[in-house]
């Protein structure tokens, strides 16, 4: 697919008078509805593996997810689905060995980190079927919870929709020393939702092109209708929407308030208390239930609500997961009220403002199924500079959705930024946008500015729409920090 060929088609339809933005042929497309199954399936937790000094490979395999039918899937580390959690220290070094036993091209992207751009999985950084690739360098980041995935150019979608993504986790002493849940009562809890019905095959029409693809079953690390049996006292979850278009407005059934712990980039500066949480695909939430009100016996469920501001999803309540309390257990965990420092930056620091338009859509049905997504009124190229930054200074950017009518989670590379402002919309920063974030979503109507300060690691990354459907189908720009 060459994006310079696509531009001009599109000149040149415009050219002869039919209206290429907004062609509008799936703006009205609307998600699947979610399909609820019981949930009796023990959820899954992934293998720990030390990041430090750990060999992984990525290959296909077979798994049922919960669902009693037979599915093909990717999955890293012998995984039939996701990939083991990879755990380091900060300030330790990154040492993997990355094995490809695909039949296709693929890398990694290490989402959240400071990464040097050679290691980041640039689109076109990829390693071939039977090839390996050393992946080696520090791992900085604030304790808290990051992902990795693939990112080939055009098969992040496919390869990460079939089962591709793990949680990366990063602790640290004063991070310990808080006393906060761990070891079992400690859980991550990737939410995806999938097409169990089709056999768990990419294979997008022009609606899921459109809004991105959306699958009626939801899974929970990789299973369907899951469990969780409990005790009566605090967990720590770590909720990551690793879906590649569906938003979740997670909530408990019960309607009792939670606690929000730390977003995108790590840990916040203290606990802040929530009823509920919407996470775009891509954004994290660490947060701290407590079971302890609970007679042994009940049973509870996290769920998504519905929300506003978009017309293709939200319109659904739906069960995720189903906590059983199983046992009787004293709460040895403390609810600090300091968690750790998170700098402000100013925007009077800022030396440079950018601001993208990411409100036009562009459609061509006619030739194959294909729906490009332009980003500032561009299409990614590999070939290109987008934008040029200088390391260690700090800027301003907006993702100006203001007259789009799609929804954008924008996720940047290599890079943690705190958001400032949001117009139109919401009108405002959501609580759980505090801290460090490295993805932001914006609605239809939306402006969003983020600061950023630009870390010393040179070269080539990328910025882009983490629905998984826009990315692929173009929206995506380089930005290179000299
Ligand atoms: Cu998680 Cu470029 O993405
Ligand atoms: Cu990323
Ligand atoms: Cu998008």
């Amino acid at each position: 697919m060459n994006a310079l060929k696509i531009i001009s088609f599109c000149t040149l339809a415009a050219l002869v008078g039919t209206m290429c933005h907004k062609m509008d042929m799936g703006t009205n497309a609307i998600a699947r509805d979610v399909v609820e199954n019981p949930f009796v399936n023990p959820i899954p937790i992934p293998s720990i593996l030390d990041a430090a000094n750990a060999t992984l490979d990525a290959k296909s395999n077979t798994a049922s997810l919960g669902s009693g039918t037979t599915v093909n899937t990717l999955g890293y580390g012998g995984a039939a689905i996701l990939g083991p959690t990879l755990r380091i220290q900060q300030g330790s070094t990154l040492n993997l060995a990355f094995s490809n036993n695909l039949s296709e091209a693929t890398n990694i992207h290490w989402h959240g980190l400071e990464v040097p751009a050679a290691q980041d999985g640039y689109p076109t950084d990829v390693t071939m079927p039977g090839g390996s690739f050393q992946y080696n360098f520090p791992v900085n980041n604030r304790p808290g919870t990051y992902w990795y995935h693939p990112h080939p150019d055009l098969a992040t979608a496919s390869q990460a929709y079939r089962g591709l993504a793990g949680f990366f986790i990063i602790s640290s002493p004063d991070e310990e020393a808080l006393g906060l849940p761990g070891g079992d009562y400690d859980v991550p809890l990737v939410v995806q939702d999938k097409r169990l019905d089709a056999g768990l095959i990419y294979n997008p029409n022009t609606d899921d092109r459109t809004i991105g693809m959306f699958g009626e079953s939801v899974l929970v690390n990789g299973t369907q209708g899951a469990m969780l049996e409990v005790a009566t006292r605090t967990y720590r979850f770590r909720l990551l929407n690793g879906s590649n278009a569906r938003i979740y407005n997670f909530a408990l059934s019960s309607g009792a308030k939670f606690h929000l712990i730390g977003t995108d980039g790590g840990l916040l500066d203290a606990p802040v208390e929530v009823s509920n949480i919407l996470l775009s695909p891509g954004e994290r939430a660490d947060v701290l239930v407590n079971f302890g009100g609970q007679a042994v016996g009940s049973e509870l469920y996290l769920q998504s609500n519905t929300f506003s501001g978009t017309e293709s999803q939200g319109k659904q309540t739906f069960k995720i997961l189903k906590f059983k309390v199983a046992r009787q257990e004293t709460d040895n965990s403390i609810l600090p009220n300091a968690l750790m420092p998170v700098e402000v930056i100013s925007a009077s620091v800022a030396v440079a403002t950018r601001s993208f338009n990411i409100g036009h859509m562009m459609s061509h049905g006619g030739m194959s199924a294909m729906v490009m997504h332009p980003l500032d009124g561009k299409l990614f190229d590999a070939n290109r500079r987008d934008e040029v930054v200088n390391a260690g200074t700090t800027e301003i950017w907006e993702f100006d959705n203001t007259t789009g009518t799609e929804t954008h989670p924008m996720h940047i590379h290599g890079v943690q930024f705190q958001v400032l402002n949001r117009s139109g919309g919401r009108s405002a920063v959501q609580v759980w946008e505090k801290g460090w974030k490295d993805t932001v979503l914006a609605f239809p109507g939306e402006k969003v500015s983020i600061i950023i300060r630009f870390p010393g690691n040179k070269g080539k990354f990328v910025f882009h729409c983490h629905n998984l459907e826009h990315e692929d189908g173009g929206m995506m720009l380089n930005f290179e920090i000299q």
